[in-house]
């Protein structure tokens, strides 16, 4: 049985349920399809999440989660901490400049924007300044 359940799942590239299923309660039929099937979905949802922030090539990993908000920003009046975190930018097209003195937490909060756009799907990429300035920034 165990067997003609891996198969099935391979030939459906079900990549997950095959070995969670057991995780998932039952209660009724109904209620156990669907959450077996949100289970492959949220794995998925987590395994593309990872390869994003990979493909991404951050520097260092960084969270908004750990993002001191303390009264050192001077916000311009066209955004807000709000706007920034939802990734507003993204919908209209718009650029992020963050400026400071060395240490004050721009690339800390550049990574964690990116990686907050991992989490959301879209593809990343974290280009340092000089590398974009060098004659061979595509070859990485
Ligand atoms: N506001 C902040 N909240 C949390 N960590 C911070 C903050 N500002 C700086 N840091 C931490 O200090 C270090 C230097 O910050 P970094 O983002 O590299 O500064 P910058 O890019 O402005 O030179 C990093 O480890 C970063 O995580
Ligand atoms: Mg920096």
């Amino acid at each position: 049985m165990r067997a003609e359940v891996k198969e099935i799942c391979k030939a459906l590239h079900l990549a997950y349920i095959a070995d969670r299923f057991e995780e998932v309660r039952f209660e009724t039929k109904e209620q156990f399809l669907r959450d077996v099937l949100a289970l492959e979905l949220s794995c998925r949802q987590e395994a593309k999440q990872a390869r994003l922030i990979k493909k991404a090539k951050f520097r260092e990993l960084k969270w908004l989660k750990d993002y001191e908000w303390s009264g050192h920003i001077h916000w311009p009046a066209t955004t807000s901490r709000e706007e920034l975190c939802d990734l507003r930018f993204l919908e209209r097209k718009q650029n992020v400049l963050l400026l400071g003195s060395p240490g004050t937490g721009k690339t800390h909060l550049a990574t964690a924007l990116g990686i907050q756009a991992c989490q959301q799907g879209h593809e990343v990429q974290f280009f340092s300044a000089s590398r974009i300035l060098s004659p061979s920034w595509k070859r990485r």
